[in-house]
């Protein structure tokens, strides 16, 4: 499977971990919310460290590491992560109006940050000259 369609699968995924999880915050149900942001929160740490720790720096070997479109995703990915902390401190404070704002904050965030990578970062690396096969196994191999 290629790297491209292999990751953009895995925004789908993580996507599909979030909706269960707006729902139950939509229903005020805290004790849900909470069980269901564990399994994503998860999801997205290993997406992002499967980025950040193998098929970024693999990127940079052939592209560099200046402030160019990979050190932008990296921004968003802390700026995503920071929101996603909060969301799960309003979760557990049973703050319905903040966990449901930030929710929807992350959503748009998160969106656009996949769009990138989907139309530009994830075909950059398809066209790298490295073993895609052998970084892919690498990816799946890393632990949050
Ligand atoms: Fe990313
Ligand atoms: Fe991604």
């Amino acid at each position: 499977m290629a790297i491209k369609d292999f990751m953009t699968n895995d925004h789908r995924e993580c996507d599909n971990l979030y909706a269960p999880l707006e729902e139950a915050l939509n229903e005020g149900d805290f004790d849900k919310a909470l069980e269901l942001f564990i399994p994503f929160k998860n999801a997205m740490l290993k997406h992002f460290a499967m980025e950040e720790e193998v098929l970024f720096p693999k990127m940079e070997e052939f592209v560099g590491s200046g402030e160019g479109p990979i050190y932008v995703m990296k921004m968003e990915h802390a700026q995503i992560k920071s929101i996603i902390d909060q969301l799960g401190e309003a979760i557990e404070n049973k703050n319905q109006d903040k966990a449901l704002g930030l929710g929807e904050t992350f959503m748009i965030m998160t969106q656009q940050h996949n769009m990138k990578e989907e139309q530009i970062l994830y075909n950059m690396a398809e066209q790298l000259p490295f073993d895609k096969e052998n970084i892919l196994e690498e990816m799946k191999k890393v632990k949050i």
